[in-house]
């Protein structure tokens, strides 16, 4: 196992990960989700690096990977290994996963994830902003920067229509414990529905 994948395994190892309570304090990356990305009426959604896997069974039609074996994972996979139709998504929800090791692996996964996306589609990102501690930084987190919300989208061609949004994380005594950028994109084009035909598996544009 690579270096970063060894840090991975031990800051999201399922049974100690406590970084899932951080969502109570999530405005435009907790359960809000759930009524926004319903409201689209998905055939597809993919959460990418999903942890608890916590939209399954709340957000229509959803699959949830991570590399690490969380129990309610539906695939347990890494980004590089995993492979989903091209274009067969409405939304991919990237809420913390696209953002580790250097800003070319980072870019990387980015465009693997990208590729999911049905033309007219939506990716939702969450990436650490800053932290009152160093904790974080040391945790092999890529910051996106500023710059890079808008050229990493452009570079793909990808428009910003929601965000970028601060989602700050307090502690018990509600000072910023740490901040997290939320954003989303889309995919030029016109977001249409799919069904496969049971007969002869093609996909039918309705
Ligand atoms: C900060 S947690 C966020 C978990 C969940 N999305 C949430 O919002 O609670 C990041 C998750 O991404 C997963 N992850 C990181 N790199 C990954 C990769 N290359 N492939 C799959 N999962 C990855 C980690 O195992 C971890 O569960």
């Amino acid at each position: 196992m690579s270096e970063l994948k060894n840090k991975l395994a031990d800051k999201f190892n399922p049974s100690a990960w406590s970084g899932w309570k951080a969502w109570k304090h999530y405005k435009h990356t907790g359960f809000n989700l759930i009524e926004e990305v319903n409201a689209l009426d998905p055939d597809l959604v993919i959460d990418v690096g999903c942890g608890h896997n916590r939209f399954k069974g709340h957000i229509k039609n959803i699959i949830g990977f991570d590399q690490e074996p969380f129990p309610f994972v539906d695939i347990v996979s890494n980004i590089e290994d995993i492979n989903f139709r091209k274009e067969s998504a409405d939304v991919v929800l990237a809420l913390g996963s696209v953002q580790f090791g250097d800003r070319d692996l980072v870019r990387k996964h980015f465009s693997k994830v990208v590729e999911w996306v049905k033309p007219g589609g939506y990716i939702v990102m969450r990436t650490m902003k800053d932290s009152v501690t160093p904790y974080h930084h040391q945790q092999a987190h890529y910051i996106w920067t500023d710059e890079d919300i808008v050229n990493i989208g452009n570079e793909h061609n990808l428009e910003i229509v929601k965000g970028p949004f601060v989602e700050n994380v307090l502690d018990a005594f509600n000072e910023i414990r740490s901040t997290r950028m939320a954003w989303w994109y889309k995919k030029p084009g016109e977001l249409t529905k799919y069904k496969i035909d049971p007969y002869n598996c093609e996909i039918n544009q309705r």
